[in-house]
């Protein structure tokens, strides 16, 4: 039997546009940008998918079977954006969790009034185990000024000037999940037309959590208040709804997906197990603001358990913070926690 059709088919395309026009003088170079992004997210899809296969395919010697097969995912993730993002005069230059300096545009091509930042591969340390992974995206205006090549200015500013943030999820089906400041909208691909899909209109985050994520093989160096929050969260209260379940996959995107959801909170805190990372595991630009973003139109919140992600000033393009992301009424529990505690 066929699948039943939704009762509106829309693209991601045709809803970028409509997004678009209800803002003055939209010329249609913002969707035209994000689809170029979303023809890397295509390819990285597809590479996913038989990510197991490469070496069977390998020993087959297949005329698929290049170099690019085995390159590492996340190599390839970022070699796939960095070539679909360099070419297009959107952008004036772009920052990536797998590159340590600002990417420029290369010289011969125009440069344009973006500045694009991304996770090429969230979760990566799943990928041999078949487990969900990501790509994250934020895209700032430009600051400095003119239309030459951009600065560092571009990109390291406070989460709250993004004019869009999303991710992709490589789950059991892939989907992309966006927001231009206008609500959050999730598509899934048909990889038989190559087509993302509408799926989940208007997407709400749950007002109150059923679902904690964490990794608390890590408490012993955290600090008191973000070990009392979870164990406050395990507390049995039926009228709160405690306990609540845990659930942690280890790739932020298909944690806080399924959060998103379902109505979870993640916490990844500020711990002392690296010297080097006291602020946690998570970065401010590639991963920490564009979830916040998307959280905060799905009406959720977003904290480092003091300031609200979105306020933070990145001083740097690698910069780490603590992440506490979910419903609202948990994220102001947990900022409640941190400051009884006397933490931070
Ligand atoms: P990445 O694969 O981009 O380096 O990110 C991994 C991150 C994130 O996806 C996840 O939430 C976190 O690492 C898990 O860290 P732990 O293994 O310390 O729990
Ligand atoms: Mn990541
Ligand atoms: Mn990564």
């Amino acid at each position: 039997m066929p699948t039943p059709m939704p009762h509106k088919l829309v693209t991601l395309q045709r809803h970028m546009l409509e997004q678009q026009s209800k803002f003055p003088y939209a010329t249609g170079e913002f969707t035209s940008m994000l689809m170029d992004f979303v023809v890397a997210v295509k390819l990285i899809s597809r590479e996913v998918n038989k990510a197991g296969l490469a070496e069977v395919l390998g020993d087959a010697g297949h005329e698929n079977v290049q170099d690019e097969l085995v390159m590492k995912l996340d190599e390839f993730a970022q070699d796939r954006i960095y070539k679909a993002m360099d070419h297009g005069g959107h952008l004036c230059c772009m920052a990536s969790e797998e590159e340590k300096d600002l990417i420029p545009i290369p010289p011969q091509f125009p440069t344009g009034r973006y500045a694009l930042m991304f996770d090429p591969l969230d979760g990566s340390s799943n990928i041999d185990a078949n487990v969900s992974i990501g790509t994250i995206f934020a895209i700032h205006r430009r600051k400095s000024p003119g239309n030459g090549p951009g600065t560092v200015e571009d990109v390291l500013q406070v989460g709250n000037n993004l004019v869009c943030a999303g991710y992709v999820i490589y789950g059991p089906s892939t989907m992309l999940v966006y927001s231009t400041a206008a609500g959050v909208a999730g598509f899934t691909l048909d990889p038989s037309i190559g087509e993302f899909c509408l799926s989940h209109e208007d997407i709400r985050m749950p007002e109150k959590a059923k679902i904690y994520s964490a990794n608390e093989g890590n408490q012993a160096f955290w600090g008191e208040g973000d070990r009392k929050y979870i164990q406050y969260l395990k507390t049995p209260d039926k009228d709160s709804g405690r306990p609540y379940s845990t659930r942690y996959i280890g790739s932020l995107v298909a944690d806080f997906h399924r959060n998103l959801l379902y109505g979870g909170v993640f916490l990844y805190p500020a711990d002392r197990k690296d010297p080097k990372k006291p602020a946690g595991k998570l970065r401010v630009l590639y991963e920490a603001a564009p979830l916040a973003f998307v959280a905060e139109q799905a009406g959720g919140a977003a904290s480092d358990g003091k300031h609200r992600i979105l306020d933070i000033q990145p001083k740097g393009l690698h910069d780490r913070t603590p992440l506490c992301i979910g419903p609202k009424a948990d994220v102001a529990l947990y900022e409640k926690f941190l400051r009884e505690a006397g933490d931070h």
